[in-house]
C-alpha cells in the first residue's frame, strides 16, 4: 500500500504535480438549443439507459468531495433538460467538503427554477450569450429564443445568485461586432462576462473555424479602445483572466483555449453524462465510471480507487489546431462545457 496522502485535498494529483479539486458533471448530452460552435444540425444524443442515473450522478459528486474536490460545476448539453435536475441539485448542495455548487447553462428554461436553485446552494450561474440581436441570435444557436434567455438572466440576478456570468463565444464575421454592446450589457445588469474562443471541438458546420477565431488578445484590443481594461489578480474555478473597468463591480473574462495555453494549472476534470472520466477538454484520455459503479453498486471504495488511479493519465496539455495532432471528434455538448 502506498502511503496514503496527509491532506485531502492533496489526493488527486497528478503526475505534474497539479491538484484537481475542479469536476464538471454532465447531467446530459442534451440540449434545447444547436449553437453552430458546439453542435451539428443533426445530432445523435446518448440513449436514456446509456446515462448515469441521478443516483449515480450524486454517487459519483460524493467520491469526487470525498476526494478533496471542492468545486462541482454542473453543466450538459443543458441541465436544466435533464428531467429532476432539481433531486441531484438537492443532494449535492448537502454534501460536506463542497464549498461551491455552480451551473452552465443556455438560460432558456431559468427564469421558473432559479429561485429553487438558489434554495438548493447554487451561489454562481454561466449563461451562454452570444448575441443581443434576436434574429441573429436564432442563427447562431439554431432554435433559441433571446427573449427566454434575457428573462432568464433576470430571474436568477432577482432570485440572488450572488454571480450571474456571461460566455460568449466570439466568431468573426457572426458576433465580433457585438463585443461592445455584450460588454456594455453585462455592465449595465451587474453581471460578469467572459469572452471565449472557439475550440474545435467535434465536427460541426463550421468548417473554418480556424480563420473565424477571434484571438482574446484581439477581443481585448477592441475594448480598449473604448474602455480601460486593468488587469486582475482574481482567479475563479474557470481558466479565464480577469480584467475590470474602473468603477464597476463586473469582471471581464478571456479563455483563450488556443492563443494561451493554460494547462500548466489545470485543477479540473470532467464526467460525461455517461459516467466517463475526462482528464483533459482537448485530448481523448478517458475513464469508464459507469462500468465501475454498475459493476460494484454502492462501492464508494471502489470508485474512489478507481478515480484516484485515473491521475496517472491525465496529459500534460492539449493541443488545439496542431495540425500534427488528430482532431478532437468529441462535441462540446458531449464533453461538459
Ligand atoms: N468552443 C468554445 N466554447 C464553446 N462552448 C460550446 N462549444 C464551444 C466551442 N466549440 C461554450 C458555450 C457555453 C460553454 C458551456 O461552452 O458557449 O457557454
Ligand atoms: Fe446547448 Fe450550450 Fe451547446 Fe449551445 S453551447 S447547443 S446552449 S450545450
Amino acid at each position: 500500500m502506498p502511503p496514503m496522502p496527509d491532506s485531502k485535498s492533496t489526493v488527486l494529483t497528478d503526475r505534474f504535480g497539479r491538484v484537481v479539486n475542479y469536476l464538471r458533471l454532465s447531467v446530459t448530452d442534451r440540449c434545447d438549443f444547436r449553437c453552430v460552435y458546439c453542435m451539428a444540425e443533426d445530432m445523435v444524443f446518448v440513449p436514456r439507459q446509456q446515462l448515469l442515473t441521478l443516483e449515480e450522478l450524486a454517487f459519483v459528486g460524493q467520491a469526487f468531495v470525498e476526494l478533496g474536490v471542492s468545486r462541482i460545476r454542473l453543466t450538459g448539453g443543458e441541465p436544466l433538460v435533464r428531467r429532476n435536475l432539481m433531486s441531484l441539485v438537492h443532494s449535492l448542495g448537502k454534501l460536506a467538503g463542497l464549498d461551491e455548487l455552480l451551473l452552465t447553462t443556455n438560460g432558456a428554461r431559468l427564469e421558473s427554477v432559479a429561485g429553487e436553485l438558489v434554495n438548493a446552494g447554487i451561489k454562481r450561474i454561466n449563461i451562454s450569450l452570444d448575441s443581443l440581436q434576436p434574429l441573429r441570435f436564432a442563427t447562431i444557436t439554431r432554435t433559441g429564443e433571446l427573449h427566454r434567455v434575457l428573462s432568464g438572466i433576470a430571474a436568477a440576478k432577482r432570485a440572488g445568485i450572488e454571480r450571474v456570468k456571461i460566455n460568449a463565444v466570439i466568431m468573426r464575421g457572426q458576433n465580433d461586432d457585438e463585443i461592445i454592446a455584450l460588454l456594455d450589457f453585462a455592465l449595465e445588469h451587474g453581471l460578469d462576462i467572459s469572452f471565449i474562443e472557439e475550440m474545435p471541438l467535434g465536427v460541426t458546420s463550421r468548417s473554418d473555424r480556424q480563420r473565424e477565431l477571434v484571438s482574446s488578445q484581439e477581443i481585448r484590443a477592441r475594448i480598449s479602445s473604448f474602455y480601460p481594461l486593468m488587469a486582475s489578480a482574481e482567479t475563479s474555478p474557470g481558466p479565464s483572466r480577469y480584467y475590470r473597468i474602473p468603477g464597476s463591480s463586473s469582471r471581464i473574462g478571456f479563455i483563450s483555449a488556443n492563443t494561451h495555453n493554460f494547462c500548466e494549472s489545470c485543477n479540473r476534470v470532467r464526467v460525461t453524462c455517461e459516467g466517463q472520466l475526462l482528464l483533459c477538454l482537448g485530448n481523448e484520455h478517458s475513464v469508464d465510471l459507469r462500468a465501475v459503479i454498475r459493476a460494484h453498486p454502492g462501492d464508494m471504495d471502489v470508485l474512489k480507487t478507481a478515480i484516484v488511479a485515473a491521475m496517472a493519465i491525465k496529459p500534460e496539455r492539449h493541443h488545439f489546431y496542431d495540425p500534427d495532432r488528430p482532431q478532437v471528434v468529441r462535441f462540446m455538448n458531449a464533453t461538459g462545457g
